[in-house]
């Protein structure tokens, strides 16, 4: 039987502190039954990209508690067999770690950890901008793939390899199960040669590189933890590359280009199009069958799926759950049909450094300040880092058709019906309004799957006898 795991990512400020966390365990627990709980970062930071800018790996962020509260966390979740995975950001880190305040005063142990230059190339940053940006103290260029505050390590140097390693270690004996590795295929750059496409100049330079592959090989294969690896590059990763990825050094990864198709934050830059139905459902079956990918709908880093897709949220929870997906990941919220909030119409407002960056980007293109705040609205990443509701979890706990108790259906069935966990897929129909049709067929049964994205017919799961093990309405 294949190993298969169900994951449910934790975007911290969403549901509160650490304590906050382990309170809403046993509900998750009931309702999710996750094998892992995957939480964004949680170390200290100031948090110019939401955490994503760690200022100390060994250290928990006040804002979330302090190490007993975490010993407190893990001892929670074993009780309910579920271990914790950390997010683990290796490509950067803040400018305010202590790293880079010695890299820039050339101390001799530091000097090499970061990527500086005596003149700047032309890569451009993810988050827009020049991806070099000048350090008065250093008196030279630094390298930053992300924001001119997350400065980017340089792991041709083995002493920062030797970091992560005993990063991992430190957080193994307080009893984390794993890590997810965020932005990992960008580790190491080829070169540094000046870039070759004209609107991400750059990219291809640094996009997983062998040497990025080694070197996650070198910190993460064969120390007994559950990896989960975030690769960028969405529609231009192939599954050739997926693998390479993952060959030793990951569990699963995600591929963020299945969650971006319809919009924006890795792909489009922001150029709001409806979404193509048959292009993404045809793209996500494909993907499903590959047996390290994890399938996520919704992220951090995305708006709200029922929002985005126009969706039942309980379509999307079978989507998920009844396609072959080894290695779901469920994002918190989710499970309760979460949808966007009404964010603000004042760009101010927004704390996210993407959300700023989109509009930016829009007004300089000549939109009206209306309607780049309709599109930051739509597509903000802000969107999915709200606080959650836990007063609708108790109130559709109590509703037999609620979202909630079709997802905890759902997952029973994915983890305990034989035919949902080793059928193959047979799609039979995608068409442009979103209705999929498809089988999964094992030891000569076959399951009948009916989406509806549109949801003009009910969605359902039939078993080889013609009863309907679940319904969307
Ligand atoms: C990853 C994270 C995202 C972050 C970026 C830079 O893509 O998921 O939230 O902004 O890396 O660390």
């Amino acid at each position: 039987m294949v190993e298969r795991k169900l994951i449910y990512q934790i975007y911290p400020t969403a549901v509160g502190s650490l304590r906050d966390i382990a309170d809403k365990i046993p509900q998750i627990a009931e309702y999710v039954q996750p094998d892992y709980i995957w939480l964004n970062p949680i170390f200290a930071s100031p948090w110019i990209d939401g955490g994503y800018d760690v200022s100390d790996y060994k250290k928990i962020d006040p804002r979330f508690g302090n190490m007993n509260d975490f010993r407190h966390l893990i001892a929670t979740a074993k009780k309910y067999n579920i271990g914790i995975l950390l997010d683990l950001v290796m490509n950067h880190t803040s400018s305010e770690h202590e790293w880079f305040k010695k890299s820039e005063r050339h101390d001799p142990k530091y000097k090499d950890y970061y990527v500086w230059l005596d003149r700047p190339i032309n890569w451009k940053s993810i988050f827009g901008g020049p991806a070099f940006s000048y350090d008065e103290t250093r008196g030279k260029y630094y390298l930053h793939l992300y924001d001119k505050a997350q400065p980017d390590l340089n792991f041709n140097n083995p002493r920062v390899i030797h970091e992560f390693r005993e990063i991992i270690d430190f957080w193994k004996q307080y009893g984390v199960a794993g890590f997810r590795v965020d932005s990992a295929n960008t580790l190491a750059e080829d070169a540094l040669k000046s870039g070759i496409l004209p609107r991400i100049t750059g990219f291809f330079n640094y996009f997983q590189t062998e040497e990025t592959v080694d070197i996650l090989e070198k910190v993460l294969a064969r120390k007994d933890i559950f990896t989960l690896a975030e690769p960028i590059g969405g529609q231009i990763l192939g599954k050739s590359r997926f693998r390479q990825l993952t060959r030793k050094a990951f569990d699963a990864a995600f591929n963020v280009g299945t969650i971006d198709i319809a919009d924006t934050f890795f792909s489009d830059r922001y150029h709001m199009k409806p979404v193509n139905y048959k292009r993404w459902l045809k793209y996500l079956a494909s993907w499903s069958t590959e047996p390290k990918f994890s399938m996520a709908l919704e992220s951090h880093d995305t708006p709200r799926a029922p929002s985005r897709f126009q969706a039942d949220p309980r379509v999307l929870a079978m989507l998920q759950l009844l396609l072959p997906s080894n290695y779901p990941c469920i994002y918190n919220g989710q499970e309760i049909g979460t949808k966007n909030p009404k964010l603000s119409n004042n760009i101010d407002d927004y704390p996210g450094v993407q959300s700023r960056m989109m509009y930016r980007t829009l007004r300089k293109e000549g939109k009206t300040k209306r309607q780049a705040m309709s599109a930051v609205r739509l597509a903000s990443r802000d969107n999915a880092r709200q606080p959650i509701d836990w007063g609708e979890y108790i109130l559709q706990s109590k509703d037999e058709e609620s979202t909630l108790r079709i997802y905890q259906k759902l997952i029973d069935l994915w983890r305990n019906d034989p035919v949902l966990v080793n059928g193959k897929l047979k799609v039979k129909k995608i068409t442009k309004t979103g209705v999929f049709d498809f089988y999964r067929i094992f030891d000569g049964k076959t399951y009948k799957v009916h989406l509806d994205l549109s949801n003009k017919t009910v969605s359902y799961l039939e078993n080889h006898e013609g009863q309907k093990l679940i319904r969307s309405r």
